[in-house]
C-alpha cells in the first residue's frame, strides 16, 4: 500500500527533528530502520495483568498475534492499558469501565498506530476496550482470551455459578467449609476466563455476533492451541484490514447490533450485555435504546444449553460447534448481509459450519427454552425500565405480587438478611436501593441478593429480587435489575417503604408499586438526596458524569467519537 496513507507515517515519515526523535527512541528497542519504513503499524492493545486473572495469560497470546502481524507484513508494537479484574478490584471493577476506556482511546490516538488489536477477556475488559477503539475509530479486530476448562470437583461439573449454590447449601448446613475449600482448588483450574455463559462469555459471543473478530472467537478455550492459532489469524487479518481501510464503523452498522441482540437471547447472555452494547451503540453513533433488547417478538429461542441458563459450559459448547454453529440455526433471524472484519457478509463464518452436540446447541425446531433473552419492564417504580432474565428465573414468579421487604442500602442488606427477626415470608418480594451507578457509585453485582436464612432453612430458593443494581451474569433467580432512574437521585424505588405491595408481571412488560399516584408524589416531596458525592479523583468525576442504566452507564461526555486525527503536535 502507499505508505502515505498510514497514519503512523505522520510520525516516523517524518523529515527533521521530529521524525529524528521519533525514529531514534523507537530504535533504543532494537528495532531495525526498515520496520519503520512504511509497515502498517499495529498497536497490541492489552489488559494483561497478574492482577486480573482471567487475563493473565495474555503476554503469550500477545505473541501469537505478533507473530501473524510480522507474517503479514506489518510492525507490531503492544502497549498496556488498565486492567479491570472482576474478582479482586473494590468496590467493583463497572465503576472503572469508562476510565478504561478513555485510556484506550487516548493510548491509540496519540500514538502512531494504523490499526489495533484488542485483547479482551474478563468482564468488563471487552466493553471498555471496544468503546475506546469506537471512539477512535481505526482498523480494529478483537482477539478473546477465551474460556478456562471446565472445573471438576468430586466428579461434577462445575463453574462460577456453582459458586451461589455452594454458598447457599454452606449457609443452610448442606456443605460443610472444608468442602468449600477443597472446591476452591478445583473451580479455576486453568488460564482463562469464566467457563459458563456469564459476562466474559458473553461479551466474546457479543463481538463475534457484531462482526469484530473472526469466526469461532467466542468458544475456544483459553488453554487449547487452537486459541494460539485464530491470534496468530487475527494479526494476519487486521493487517489486511489497514490495506483495505476497514474501520469499526464500516462494520457496526445498526443491523449488526440487531444480530448481537438475536444472539444474545439464543445465548441466554447476560443481563449486563444490554448496558455495555448500549455503550458500545453511543460510542459509534448507532440508535439503540433499551426496547430493542425486548428479544420476546423476535421470536428466538434459547438455544445454548449453558449454565447459568442450561446445564453445560464453555468448553461443551466449544466441542459442540460454537457461536458458528449456534448462528447457522439463527440464520432466518439474522441481518446475513452485514459484514465482518473479514470484509465479508457475516453468513461466511457460520454457513459452513456444523453442530456435533444437540444437546449443548439446539436446533430452531428444537430449542430448550421457547423463553429467552433480556425482558425490559417498565411501571411507575422504574419509568425508564429495568430489565430481567427470564430464561435464569423461576417460571412461577414470572407475574407475581407480594409485599415489599426493603433494604435502603447494601450495609442495611448485610445487617438484615440472616437476622431471624427479618420480617419476611416465602412470596415477599426483596427491594435492594441505592446501589445503582451513581449511587453505590459503580453499579456493582449484588442485585441477585441471597435469599433470608430463615427461608431458605424452610429450602426457599428463590425469591422476587428488585434493585438498581447489577447481577453477575453467572447469576441467577427472578431478579429484576437495572431500575432507572436509580434511587440515588429520587427514583420511585427511593420511595418504597416496608409493607408496600409490587406487582411484576414479565410476560405484559409491567412492574408497578400499588401505591396511588398521589402518595408516591407525597413521599418524594420528603424525600432529599443524601450527598454522598465524593470530594475528589475519579470517583468524584464518576458520580458527576455517569448515565442511568438504560443509557449504558457511561459518561455523558464520552458518547460519539473523536476520530484519529492528533489535533496539535508539539514537536
Ligand atoms: Fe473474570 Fe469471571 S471473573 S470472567
Amino acid at each position: 500500500m502507499d505508505k502515505k496513507q498510514l497514519r503512523s507515517q505522520g510520525w516516523f515519515g517524518k523529515k527533521g527533528k521530529d521524525g529524528f526523535i521519533y525514529r531514534a527512541w523507537m530504535k533504543n528497542q532494537g528495532i531495525p530502520a526498515h520496520q519503520l519504513e512504511g509497515k502498517p503499524v499495529i498497536g497490541i492493545c492489552n489488559t494483561w495483568s497478574e492482577l486480573t486473572p482471567c487475563n493473565a495469560h495474555f503476554r503469550e497470546l500477545a505473541e501469537s498475534v505478533k507473530n501473524g502481524i510480522y507474517e503479514a507484513g506489518g510492525f507490531p508494537v503492544e502497549f498496556p492499558v488498565m486492567s479491570l479484574g472482576e474478582t479482586l478490584m473494590k468496590p467493583t471493577a463497572m465503576l472503572y469501565r469508562n476510565l478504561v476506556s478513555m485510556d484506550v482511546e487516548e493510548s491509540i490516538r496519540a500514538n502512531p498506530l494504523d490499526g489495533v488489536v484488542l485483547l479482551c477477556g474478563c468482564d468488563k475488559t471487552t466493553p471498555a476496550l471496544l468503546m475506546g477503539a469506537c471512539s477512535v475509530n481505526i482498523p480494529t479486530i478483537v482477539v478473546s482470551g477465551g474460556p478456562m476448562l471446565t472445573g471438576k470437583y468430586r466428579g461434577n461439573d462445575i463453574g462460577t455459578s456453582d459458586i451461589w449454590n455452594f454458598f447457599e447449601d454452606n449457609r443452610s448446613g448442606l456443605m460443610s467449609d472444608e468442602e468449600l475449600y477443597v472446591a476452591e482448588s478445583c473451580l479455576a483450574r486453568s488460564r482463562g476466563h469464566c467457563a459458563v455463559m456469564g459476562t466474559a462469555s458473553t461479551m466474546a459471543c457479543m463481538v463475534e455476533a457484531l462482526g469484530m473478530s473472526l469466526a469461532g472467537n467466542a468458544a475456544i478455550p483459553a488453554s487449547d492451541s487452537r486459541r494460539k492459532a485464530l491470534a496468530h489469524l487475527s494479526g494476519n487479518r487486521i493487517v489486511e484490514m489497514v490495506k483495505e481501510h476497514l474501520k469499526p464503523s464500516d462494520i457496526l452498522s445498526r443491523v449488526a447490533f440487531d444480530n448481537a441482540i438475536t444472539v444474545n437471547a439464543a445465548i441466554g447472555g447476560s443481563t449486563n450485555f444490554m448496558i455495555h452494547l448500549l455503550a458500545i451503540a453511543a460510542r459509534i453513533g448507532v440508535e439503540l435504546n433499551i426496547d430493542d433488547f425486548n428479544t420476546s417478538e423476535r421470536g428466538v429461542p434459547l438455544m445454548a444449553n449453558l449454565q447459568p441458563s442450561g446445564k453445560y459450559f464453555m468448553e461443551d459448547f466449544y466441542y459442540a460447534g460454537g457461536l458458528p454453529a449456534l448462528m447457522k440455526e439463527l440464520d432466518q433471524h439474522l441481518y446475513n448481509e452485514t459484514i465482518t472484519v473479514t470484509g465479508k457478509p457475516i453468513a461466511e463464518n457460520y454457513r459452513n459450519s456444523n453442530c456435533y452436540n444437540r444437546d449443548v446447541i439446539g436446533s430452531i425446531e428444537k430449542p430448550f427454552n421457547e423463553v429467552a433473552g433480556i425482558a425490559v419492564v417498565k411501571g411507575n417504580i422504574c419509568e425508564n425500565g429495568a430489565v430481567i432474565k427470564p430464561s435464569a428465573a423461576t417460571s412461577s414468579l414470572l407475574k407475581h405480587t407480594g409485599k415489599a421487604v426493603v433494604f435502603e442500602n447494601i450495609e442495611d442488606y448485610k445487617d438484615k438478611i440472616d437476622d431471624p427477626s427479618l420480617d419476611v415470608e416465602e412470596g415477599d418480594i426483596l427491594v435492594l436501593k441505592n446501589v445503582g451507578p451513581r449511587g453505590y457509585p459503580g453499579m456493582p453485582e449484588v442485585g441477585n441478593m441471597s435469599i433470608p436464612k430463615k427461608l431458605l432453612d424452610r429450602g426457599v430458593r428463590d425469591m422476587v429480587r428488585i434493585s438498581d443494581g447489577r447481577m453477575s451474569g453467572t447469576g441467577f433467580g427472578t431478579v429484576v435489575l437495572h431500575v432507572s432512574p436509580e434511587a440515588a437521585i429520587g427514583g420511585t424505588l427511593a420511595i418504597v417503604q416496608n409493607g408496600d405491595v409490587i406487582t411484576l408481571d414479565v410476560q405484559a412488560g409491567t412492574i408497578n408499586l400499588e401505591v396511588t399516584d398521589e402518595e408516591i408524589a407525597r413521599r418524594k416531596a420528603k424525600w432529599f438526596a443524601a450527598d454522598k458525592i465524593a470530594p475528589r479523583g475519579y470517583t468524584h468525576l464518576y458520580q458527576m458524569h455517569v448515565e442511568q442504566a438504560h443509557l449504558g452507564a457511561d459518561f455523558d461526555f464520552l458518547k460519539g467519537s473523536s476520530g484519529s486525527e492528533v489535533v496539535k503536535d508539539s514537536h
